[in-house]
């Protein structure tokens, strides 16, 4: 399905995929803070906000098919793609499946494995957990994971917000596509376009060290680390986040 997306900004698409289990608003201070350099493009996931679907059930792929048909119904041959955490799980599917609409990559606070076999069930639990109470009822197990201890409380409200408005099906859905994610570590030594990794310096839902070796196993791809970030730094520190990828972005121009 085309999806329904923010938008800011002329010129090169720079399109920024959310994580879970939020949704297009987590990227708002990049389309106010990078508009001036590209058509920033956010667009929801399906299940939530601007894309609402009647199906309850799909995959990591399903996702990536989606942000294809949306990428060719923007008029445009390519695109810059961010992915945050799970939006990295999907940038890795885009690629695999559609390396042509993939310009350049930035991938934040994410990875490449799939999940160990032990943490299936944890996402089978988030998933029911979902799916009977709504996404709010994660918010408590999660938050503390996703931002500082010294998160501005406007940030925080922000992704409660979020939090709230995401419907439980569509988290539920997203939790066992996640499961059932395939391993894109094979994949890592053949990307060839410009890549950047992201990681929040405080990040505490990753395991330590694993932006690093994403960042070394990508040929040439750089790690910037964000201070006072956590998880979600798009959204805690915008400012060093933006100038990060601005800086990426002007070395290749
Ligand atoms: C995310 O931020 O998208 C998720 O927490 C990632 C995950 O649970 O693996």
């Amino acid at each position: 399905m085309i999806l329904g997306y923010d938008e800011a900004g002329h010129g090169d698409v720079l399109l920024l995929v959310h994580g879970f289990p939020v949704d297009r608003r987590i990227w708002v201070d990049q389309l106010a803070g990078l508009s001036d350099i590209r058509r920033v493009v956010a667009p929801d996931l399906r299940g939530r906000g601007k894309s609402p679907t009647e199906e309850t059930e799909w995959t990591i792929d399903t996702h990536a098919e989606d942000l294809a048909e949306t990428i060719r119904s923007l008029g445009v041959e390519s695109v810059d793609l961010a992915g945050l955490s799970m939006g990295g799980y999907i940038a890795f599917a885009l690629l695999r499946r559609h390396p042509e609409l993939v310009r350049s990559l930035i991938l934040v606070s994410t990875r490449a494995a799939q999940d160990a076999p032990e943490y299936k069930t944890g996402r089978e639990m988030t998933a029911e957990r979902a799916a009977k109470f709504g996404t709010l009822a994660l918010a408590e197990s999660m938050i503390d994971k996703l931002l500082t201890p010294n998160a501005p409380s406007e940030v925080r409200d922000q992704v409660m917000a979020m939090f709230d408005d995401v419907p439980g099906p569509a988290s539920a859905a997203d939790s066992i596509a996640m499961r059932d994610r395939v391993d894109s570590t094979p994949m890592l030594a053949s990307i060839s376009i410009p890549t950047l990794v992201i990681e929040g310096e405080e990040e505490a839902l990753l395991p330590k060290e694993s932006s690093r070796a994403l960042a070394d196993a990508i040929p040439g791809a750089k790690l910037e680390s964000i201070p006072r970030a956590g998880h979600f730094a798009p959204i805690e520190n915008p400012k060093e986040f933006n100038r990060r990828v601005r800086a990426f972005f002007s070395t290749r121009e």
